[in-house]
């Protein structure tokens, strides 16, 4: 009998990123009030002004290469050694590969990644290309977009995600407005009687049972290490 460390799974948004200098999308200030959502991000507005999505994206991508991961990211990583963790984000950023995380699904895509308009089963990382991508970038035949999920677009990694979601011993939401679904679902998939934690310094729709951790995520991960590392 292995004895299984127990699995911490791990729901992130951009709040966890925030503290690298990424904003986030709602809180004063953020992207979607800097940029029309619907314009930026659907797949209408792609459809509409394909060119307008791969220069917003290529800005994203492009700030995220002068930007690297904070304590929360790293105190993740440090979580392996003690726990089989799995982290589910809704983020598009890189931070949590780059911070050495071994088991990291990206519910909304991958910034550094594209794929073929005409098969989603066709993704290239960019570092093998030209990080600047447009609507001429062809990669083997294949016109080529962000491989983002847009809004109006399915969310393939969901199952996934839920099935992970199903066998946490602890499971820990951070930096996430939980106003997207069906990200924002996740939570409903923990088995009963498990361990719920919630760290956000404003949070918000906080589900039943869960023990809200009021703090930024590097100050609520490095309390939520002290907690889990007690028992
Ligand atoms: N530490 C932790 N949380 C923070 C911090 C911080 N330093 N700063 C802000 N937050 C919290 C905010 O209080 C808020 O609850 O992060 C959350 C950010 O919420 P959103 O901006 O809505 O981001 P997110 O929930 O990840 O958005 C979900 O919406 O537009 C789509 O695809 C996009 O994945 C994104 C999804």
């Amino acid at each position: 009998m292995t004895n299984r460390n127990p699995r911490l799974v791990v729901s992130t948004g951009a709040g966890i990123s925030a503290e690298s200098g990424i904003s986030t999308f709602r809180d004063a200030g953020g992207l979607w009030e800097q940029y029309p959502v619907m314009d930026v991000a659907s797949a209408d507005g792609f459809a509409r002004n394909p060119a307008l999505i791969h220069r917003f994206y290529n800005e994203r991508r492009h700030a995220l290469g002068t930007v690297r991961p904070n304590r929360a990211h790293e105190i993740l990583r440090e979580l392996e050694e003690h726990f089989d963790v799995y982290v589910i984000t809704q983020n598009v950023d890189d931070l949590h590969e780059r911070a050495g995380s071994t088991k990291v699904l990206h519910l909304h895509g991958e910034l550094m990644k594209m794929r073929a308009v005409d098969d989603p089963g066709f993704i290239r990382p960019f570092r093998d290309y030209d990080d600047t991508s447009s609507v001429d970038t062809v990669v083997e035949g294949h016109h080529m977009r962000p491989h983002i999920v847009f809004f109006q677009e399915a969310v393939p990694m969901f199952e996934p995600a839920t099935e992970i979601a199903a066998e946490a011993d602890i499971f820990v939401i951070i930096g996430t407005s939980l106003a997207v679904y069906p990200a924002a679902a996740l939570v409903q998939y923990v088995r009963k009687g498990t361990p719920i934690y919630y760290i956000d310094p404003h949070p918000s729709r906080v589900p039943d049972g869960v023990t809200v951790i009021r703090a930024t995520a590097t100050e609520g991960m490095a309390e939520l290490a002290r907690i889990l590392l007690k028992e």
